[in-house]
């Protein structure tokens, strides 16, 4: 894959999904804008770290994507570090699960704004400049849960099923455009996003770690296996390069089998 003399942004990509598609992309050849929550303190040796081990410049970016005004200025504070912004991965994702009659409305409105509305104003700023320069790829970090759902997780369906949406309808309206907008939609990957999920079902079992991963897999994920990250950088760099040119539009399931069910 050839991503070389390509600007990438990735969103959430200090730890997990996000760093593992930060360095598969700079294995194929691109730069990267690393961003995260946290302080330039703990995001600059991480993009440095990057730069020595593939040998494309890196930089960082802190941005709250809770906040309307730092998700709408993160594309530009992006281009400011590095250059304009080519390839475009909205990751940032935040989870909690709760029935909806305690959901709290705080909690609500967080899960939307990091992991939808942040990436609708990520993409309104990055589009003028990919349709200048007439090439452009935006992969959007869905997940199953944009697909079908689960008990508990009322935020982050309609968060999810929004952002397939979304990513559909600028899908369209930049088809002629060299312009590609596609989802990733993850099972079970392992990150530091399912702990809690994977300590609540291990407490239910006696405090088996292994027994609850094993558990949650055995409901849901038909493979059995939690996902390497590195498996969905890679996906991710599928869709950034020419032989995915004709692939926009679509929410593209890496999930052991669970949708197929
Ligand atoms: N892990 C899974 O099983 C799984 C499955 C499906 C989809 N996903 C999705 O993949 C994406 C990455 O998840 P992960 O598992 O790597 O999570 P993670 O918790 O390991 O990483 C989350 C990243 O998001 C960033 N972030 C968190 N809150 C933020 C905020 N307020 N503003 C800006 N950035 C913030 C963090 O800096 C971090 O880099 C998310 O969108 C998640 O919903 C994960």
């Amino acid at each position: 894959m050839n991503l070389n003399g390509r600007t990438a942004l990735v969103t959430g990509s200090t730890q997990g999904i996000g760093l593992a598609i930060a360095e598969a992309l700079a294995r194929a050849g691109a730069q990267l804008v690393l961003h995260g929550i946290e302080a330039p303190a703990q995001g600059e040796p991480i993009a440095e770290r990057l730069q020595a081990a593939h040998g494309r410049r890196a930089a960082y970016v802190q941005a709250d994507l809770m906040l309307e005004a730092p998700a709408a200025d993160l594309v530009a504070a992006a281009e400011n570090a590095l250059a304009p912004i080519d390839i475009l991965v909205n990751n940032a994702g935040i989870q909690f699960t709760c029935p909806i009659g305690e959901f709290p409305a705080a909690r609500w409105n967080a899960i939307l704004a990091v992991n939808l509305s942040s990436a609708f104003h990520t993409m309104k700023a990055a589009l003028p400049g990919m349709r200048a320069r007439g090439w452009g790829r935006i992969v959007n970090i869905a997940s199953v849960h944009g697909l079908v759902a689960s008990v508990n997780k009322g935020a982050y369906l309609a968060a999810k099923h929004g952002l397939v949406g979304l990513s559909k309808g600028v899908a369209l309206e930049t088809a002629t455009e060299g312009i590609t907008v596609n989802c990733i939609c993850p099972g079970w990957t392992e990150t530091a996003l399912i702990q809690p999920q994977i300590d609540a079902r291990a407490a239910a079992l006696g405090g088996d770690r292994q027994a609850g991963i094993r558990e949650l897999l055995r409901e849901k994920q038909p493979n059995l296996t939690l996902l390497p990250p590195a498996h969905i950088g890679e996906v991710a760099v599928f869709l950034c390069g020419a032989a995915a040119a004709g692939i926009t539009g679509v929410a593209l399931p890496v999930d052991g089998g669970w949708t197929a069910q």
